[in-house]
């Protein structure tokens, strides 16, 4: 794409410095295969994360500066941070849940996880170098936290670091088996993470159908990603999309609503819409413009081969896109509805009888609101337990049919 320099007007935010000047590359061949494509995103975060550490810490995503204050004086560490604790927001993770952190780089958001709200956490990751820096940036953390002199850090037998009430672990997997790998734990995750990772996987269906699969019932997907906008045209889509697509290592990015299409298609209720916040992540490109205007970076670059230098000049784009609304950032959270008993287990204690003015007053079930209010409700009980009002003995079947019914369904473990 000999193209985006010439192309573009150069406005802030399509700034063309001397350096990057000199290497401007074409327009990459499209992937010959998705599995040659996923060998080249395996190879460039192999390659590349000493430098993402360098540069950006132990995060790789975008920040978020909500407000002109954030803007004006956060920094990218805690901008970075924030993201996290929106999507904790946008989705009410629980403390202590277990989850699976998808292609979580170098285990920033696992170990905020279990450090801040004692999270199980499995990380995985298609890159042998982000497995490797990853246990060994937890376990400096773990270290910290060891008082006395001798600071080993152990790994329990299913491999987990403890880390403030939680743990991580770090696996090498292509989330595109996690549904196998995955397959004796399945509906054991209460949490499926994934930031900003789903862009660069080949088939979004098939991972919107793992992560049904893995999820426990109620359990929640969260997500924070890349999007194209909705109704480009043409020029716009080859100007801005095209250049971070092929620099970034994305098959063609999705929109919005796709992903809320592919997620209901699985099975999952959205939890959280999609909320855009394109404008207070772009700071984050502007940053990094700014941070790769370093001649090392290049060379290194360089000495990658076009990719390298294609994934320098993508940062470019990314701030055109923003400027110009074909690209987009959001987050938003789904959630694999919570399944009911479909019958009271008798066998269990039972609560006394019911009063005698229920039992004497018609079709007890006709006004559960009743019961409710003057049943003793069983305790123990699955129904009980999630705060539906269960009267013993009675069939879910039936209690759909009745007035409980509205209740069930706006039923939200966080109202
Ligand atoms: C931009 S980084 C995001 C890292 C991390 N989620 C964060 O927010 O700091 C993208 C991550 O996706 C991972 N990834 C890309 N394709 C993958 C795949 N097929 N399977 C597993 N991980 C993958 C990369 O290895 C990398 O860790």
């Amino acid at each position: 794409m000999a193209a985006v320099t010439s192309q573009t007007t150069q406005t802030g935010q399509d700034e063309v410095t001397d350096l990057s000047k000199q290497y401007d590359t074409p327009m990459g061949l499209a992937h010959s295969t998705m599995q040659a494509l996923k060998d080249r995103i395996k190879l460039h975060y192999d390659l590349a994360s000493d430098y993402y550490l360098n540069l950006w810490g132990e995060h790789i995503h975008h920040g978020y500066w909500a407000t002109d204050e954030a803007k004006a004086k956060d920094t990218k560490e805690v901008a970075q941070v924030n993201l996290i604790r929106l999507l904790l927001e946008i989705s009410k993770v629980s403390e202590g849940a277990r989850v699976l952190d998808t292609g979580c780089g170098i285990g920033g958001t696992s170990r905020f996880l279990a450090s801040e709200l004692g999270c199980t956490v499995t990380g995985i990751t298609i890159s042998t170098k982000q497995v490797e820096m990853a246990t060994r940036l937890t376990k400096a953390e773990a270290a910290k936290q060891i008082q006395g002199d001798h600071k080993t850090v152990t790994l329990d037998a299913d491999g987990f670091i403890a880390l403030g009430k939680g743990k991580v672990r770090f696996l090498e997997l292509d989330a595109e088996k996690m549904g196998e790998y995955f397959a004796s734990d399945a509906g054991t995750f209460d949490v499926v993470w994934i930031s900003e990772a789903l862009s660069h996987f080949p088939n979004k269906a098939l991972f919107f159908q793992n992560a049904f699969k893995v999820l426990k019932q109620g359990g929640k997907l969260v997500l924070a990603d890349w999007f194209k906008g909705e109704e480009l045209n043409q020029t716009q889509f080859d100007n801005d999309i095209k250049p971070i697509e092929d620099g970034m290592l994305l098959p063609p990015l999705c929109t919005q609503p796709d992903y809320v299409k592919f997620a209901t298609d699985a099975g999952l209720k959205v939890f959280h819409e999609p909320k855009d916040i394109s404008k207070d992540v772009s700071k984050t490109w502007d940053i990094s413009w700014s941070l790769v205007q370093n001649p090392s970076l290049w060379a290194f670059a360089f000495s990658q081969g076009r990719d390298g230098i294609a994934f320098l000049q993508a940062f470019r784009a990314m701030r055109r896109g923003y400027s110009n609304g074909s690209f987009r950032y959001a987050v938003m959270s789904f959630q694999k509805e919570q399944s009911y008993p479909t019958s009271i287990d008798i066998s269990r204690p039972q609560p006394p009888p019911p009063p005698a003015h229920l039992l004497s007053s018609g079709p007890v079930r006709s006004d559960p609101s009743k019961i409710m209010a003057t049943y003793p409700q069983p305790r123990n009980q699955r129904g009980a337990e999630l705060g539906i009002l269960v009267p013993p003995r009675m069939d879910v079947g039936e209690l759909r049919n009745s007035k409980t019914e509205n209740r069930i369904n706006g039923w939200s473990p966080n109202a």
